[in-house]
């Protein structure tokens, strides 16, 4: 149980890796205000897991969201000790074919989302002295073909993470980076689109399998969650079977 007494929000908690989290930081002993677009799925979630978990359906692209997030996990639990930005909608293109809305659709879902979060739970992450987790990608990383929009704004996150990192550790608030590799539904998905790369991405695992949301990738995420990793901040940290070895 290396989360009791803490609260945590998590985005995109309803589904893919983000429902696995919200499951893993309930059974560490967490409370979860966990939020997605996703109502049916993010309901069902919220029953299964009683009053430990409670849902909020709300669109992160609304500036207003942010706000109202932080609001909510205040008057459901009184405190937020951890931020887990995990939220993304992205679509594939080639860079020539990048557009307004195809950089909208990431940066609205994912980038600006967890810049606003950021802002407004510091003050109550300065209080808990917490931590912050945000999503990042090894394609932003390797620059993978048809991911223009999704590396630009990964590869933003992963920018203010580190500057969180500088500005708020003397406060200690805590931010790090998590890049996962699991099997949800988009990465099936992109498994039949790509699957030359796909095939080539699981070509380089050393470990030689894609990770399981629940035994490979929330133990992570509940570390960094958690009091034991409490010296650790700017860090990104690939949770990916070794398929990219960051120095
Ligand atoms: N799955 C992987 O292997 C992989 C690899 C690299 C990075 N990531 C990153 O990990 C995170 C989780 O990925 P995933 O595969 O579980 O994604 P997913 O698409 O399966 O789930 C994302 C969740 O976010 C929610 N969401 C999307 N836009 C939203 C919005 N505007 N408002 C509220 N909720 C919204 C969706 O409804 C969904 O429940 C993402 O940040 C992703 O970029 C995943």
């Amino acid at each position: 149980m290396q989360l009791v007494n803490k609260v945590a929000i998590i985005t995109g908690g309803a589904g893919g890796i983000g429902r696995g989290l919200t499951t893993a930081f309930v059974k560490a002993g967490a409370k979860v205000l966990f939020v997605d677009v996703s109502a049916e799925a993010g309901r069902s979630l919220e029953r299964e897991l009683g009053p430990a978990a409670q849902f909020l359906e709300i669109d992160l692209a609304l500036p207003e969201a942010a706000a109202t997030i932080r609001d909510a996990a205040l008057k459901a639990y009184g405190r937020i000790d951890v931020l887990v930005n995990n939220a993304n909608a992205s679509t594939p293109a080639p860079l020539l074919q990048v557009d307004d809305a195809n950089l909208e659709q990431v940066f609205h879902s994912s980038f600006l989302p967890t810049l606003r979060l950021m802002q407004v739970c510091h003050d109550a992450l300065a209080v808990a002295q917490g931590s912050i987790i945000n999503f990042a990608s090894g394609a932003g990383l390797s620059g993978d073909p048809n991911q223009g929009s999704y590396a630009a704004a990964k590869e933003a996150i992963r920018g203010i993470t580190r500057v969180a990192a500088n500005e708020w550790g003397p406060e200690g608030i805590r931010a790090n980076v998590i890049c996962p590799f699991a099997l949800t539904d988009g990465v099936r998905w992109w498994s039949e689109a790509y699957p030359e790369q796909a095939a080539h991405a699981l070509s380089i695992v050393p470990l030689r399998r894609i990770g399981d949301i629940e035994t490979d990738i929330a133990p992570a995420v509940v570390f960094f969650a958690s009091d034991a990793s409490r010296y650790i901040t700017g860090q990104t940290i690939m949770v990916d079977g070794g398929g990219i070895k960051m120095r």
